[in-house]
């Protein structure tokens, strides 16, 4: 009987990607994917380091796994991502039921490890490398509407509080030839819509070729699959990529650009390599350029030695961009980075209070740029049924927003145009106007040539 693999994943796009690659090796070694765990011979969690809570969540479903180790011990369990790769042997030992643990670069080696471990030999494989991109794998992707694609691994930014270049390693770029293939592929597959990952896409480089170049000839390949991408930093966002956005209608008009804090002092403890002088002097180029463009953020309260007045500063840059949406953490010190040797200062009470007035201004703000478009005729891609209610389809703009609207008629991976009627601070509604809809996507193709 076919052999079949479990998996499931924790924290960012980059783990689902993988995740993909991992599942790819692992049917080139006669695995078939298991969608229950019980049914499965090999059991992975693909996991995350990126803050103490998101470790703390992968503990408790170790605690799950122990339970079909003692049912079927002929299970093998195995931890792999940022964890495998930050508590290595101390994985093994404290929880006994795992029997490998596997490091981002190492995935190769996994039907090996598997073998080995069958045999009663437990495994640990971690080294990270400098060249491992995975460019030859072909990852195994369920259909769908979008794919995320791995254009780069590691980091080299070392941001102080950060986890992610000691879990991942040094950063290497996978080639242009290898990336625009598979997004042929993709396309032909179906796929409307390629997401390019990065820790920090905007340093990608395959010899003469940056990322600018990768999105263009990304764009090219289907002018009716959209391109996404994420994560830029605000320090390497060249004029040549913000153009090269304007100048494609199917590269989305979404940027996640993370600021973390609005205060220049804790951007120079953070080691982010900007100042706030320059994150507004971008926002501005890029909302001069690209039209209507939506623009995301992460930030972090509560840092080492962060005042009540830094904190205010964070508020009034968030006041000032207006972001349509944020990603908002607590800061949690990580072993090994810089910011571990400060002293975790700000009170738990205190964070968790900035983190919510953090909070709640973003949800003020998203209302209020949502309300902008309240009246206007959105381009939407069908991406499957609203959650909530059965009759209604759930789709998002290629400024990255959801849109719940009534069926009437389209389908999954139909570009729709819908009027929006409502808005809240999370999701658009409106009604499909599916009249123009074809004459809507004619006119993208003749714009387009
Ligand atoms: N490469 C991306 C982000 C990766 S991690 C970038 O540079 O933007 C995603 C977000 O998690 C970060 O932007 C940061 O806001 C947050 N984060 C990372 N480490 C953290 C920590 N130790 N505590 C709290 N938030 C953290
Ligand atoms: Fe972490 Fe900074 Fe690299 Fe992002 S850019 S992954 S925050 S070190
Ligand atoms: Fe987490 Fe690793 Fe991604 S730490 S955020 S899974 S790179």
């Amino acid at each position: 009987m076919q052999r079949k693999v479990y998996i499931e994943t924790y924290g960012c796009q980059m783990n689902v990607a993988d995740t993909e690659l991992v599942l790819g090796i692992m049917s080139a070694a006669g695995y078939d994917r298991a969608v229950e765990m019980d049914k499965a011979d090999v059991v992975l969690v693909n996991t995350c380091s990126v803050r103490e809570n998101a470790e703390q969540r992968v503990f408790g479903r170790l605690g799950d796994f122990k339970a079909i180790k003692k049912s079927r011990p002929e299970v093998i369990v195995g931890v792999l991502g940022c964890m495998a790769e930050r508590l290595r042997r101390e994985l093994i030992e404290s929880e006994s039921h795992v029997d490998l643990v596997i490091g981002p670069d190492e995935y190769r080696r996994l039907p090996v490890l598997v073998e080995n471990a069958r045999a009663g030999e437990k495994g640990i494989a971690v080294r990270l490398s400098r060249v491992e991109t995975y460019d030859d794998i072909a990852p195994l992707r369920t259909e769908g509407i979008n794919a995320w694609l791995s254009v780069m691994r590691g980091c080299d930014k070392f941001c102080t509080f950060c986890v992610v270049p000691f879990t991942r390693g040094r950063e290497r770029s996978r080639s242009l030839s290898g990336i625009v293939d598979e997004v042929k592929g993709l396309a032909d597959r179906g796929f409307k819509e390629v997401s390019l990952l990065g820790q920090n896409v905007n340093s990608y480089r395959d010899n003469g070729s940056d990322f600018a170049d990768l999105l263009s000839h990304v764009a090219q390949v289907d002018p009716s699959l959209r391109v996404r991408f994420t994560t830029s930093h605000p320090q390497d966002m060249s004029d040549k990529l913000i153009e090269t956005i304007a100048g494609h209608k199917n590269i989305c008009n979404f940027i996640h650009l993370p600021v973390q804090s609005g205060s220049d002092r804790m951007l120079r403890l953070m080691n982010r390599t900007y100042t706030t002088e320059h994150y507004l002097r971008l926002v501005d180029k890029i909302r001069g350029t690209i039209p209507g463009v939506s623009l995301s953020t992460d930030v972090i309260a509560g840092f080492p030695t962060e005042t009540e007045a830094e904190h205010q500063m964070t508020i009034a840059l968030m006041q000032e961009v207006g972001f349509d949406g944020a990603f908002t953490f607590k800061y949690s010190p990580r072993e090994n980075t810089k910011a571990w040797h400060m002293t975790d200062d700000v009170p738990e009470e205190v964070k968790i209070r900035r983190l919510h007035e953090i909070i709640d201004l973003q949800r003020t703000i998203s209302l209020r740029r949502n309300q902008l478009l309240i009246g206007s005729a959105m381009e939407v891609l069908v991406e499957g049924e609203s959650k909530k209610s059965p009759s209604d389809w759930c789709g998002r703009t290629d400024t990255n927003k959801v849109v719940v609207f009534p069926k009437n008629g389209a389908a999954i991976g139909d570009y729709i145009a819908v009027s929006i009627d409502r808005v809240n601070a999370a999701t658009l509604f409106g009604q499909s106007r599916s009249n123009e809809v074809h004459i809507d996507v004619l006119s993208y193709f003749v714009h387009r040539g």
